[in-house]
């Protein structure tokens, strides 16, 4: 997006990240979970959430749904609306990210470009991409909130995977199948063993 302000400068803070990460004893880290409405994600974000959160870490869930209630209250779900919906959480998770967070994402963020366009706003390895992969059949059956049947009787446009595209990630970090195992802990322990094994649980070495 291009810059309309000008006269701004950027002011850089005497506190850095890794300087929170320190004292947080963990990683800044942005967990974006994608998938299909019903996939799981908002469920295991949270799952994710609860359990990290009884260890002590410091977390926090941006969810679709809630978000549209406030932040992104003016979006819709036309492919402009839905990039620009992308494109504002990714900014804020970014922040997040940066005061030294453990930040989960849940949105279906449904195109290949935009969530792209979020994993280069952020360093190399704060970003990790997690598809909640699910069937659009189990999705359709689990249907939690009845908004399938609704957009097959055509009263939701635009509804993804229905009359609106889902692009599913090429070379995500992590793939959580729900579709194969629909236990909420056991699929939110996937996530949290691949944090632990990839160190991001932990504080950065000090620096030199
Ligand atoms: S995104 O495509 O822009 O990433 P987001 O995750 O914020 O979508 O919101 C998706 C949620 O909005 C769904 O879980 C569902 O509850 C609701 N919803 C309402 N209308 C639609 C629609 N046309 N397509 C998909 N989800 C919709």
């Amino acid at each position: 997006m291009k810059q309309k302000a000008t006269n701004i400068t950027w002011h850089e803070g005497n506190i850095k990240k890794t300087d929170r990460e320190r004292l947080n004893g963990q990683r800044g880290v942005c967990l974006w979970f994608t998938g299909l409405s019903g996939s799981g994600k908002s469920v295991i974000a949270n799952q994710v959430q609860n359990l990290l959160f009884e260890k002590g870490h410091r977390t926090y869930v941006l969810d679709g749904d809630n978000i549209r209630f406030g932040l992104n209250k003016d979006l819709g779900f036309s492919p402009q609306d839905r990039t620009e919906n992308i494109r504002r959480i990714g900014e804020v998770a970014k922040l997040f990210v940066d005061a030294g967070m453990v930040t989960g994402t849940a949105f279906i963020s449904p195109y290949r470009e935009d969530r792209d366009t979020v994993r280069q706003l952020m360093p190399e390895g704060d970003f990790l991409e997690v598809y909640v992969k699910c069937d659009l059949e189990v999705c359709e059956q689990r249907d939690p909130k009845g908004l399938y049947k609704k957009a097959r009787a055509g009263e939701i446009p635009n509804f993804t995977g229905i009359s609106a595209p889902y692009e599913a990630p090429e070379n995500p970090e992590l793939v959580v199948d729900t579709s194969v195992q629909d236990d909420i802990t056991k699929n939110a322990q996937i996530v949290i063993d691949f944090l632990e094994e990839k160190g991001y649980l932990e504080a950065p070495e000090a620096a030199e």
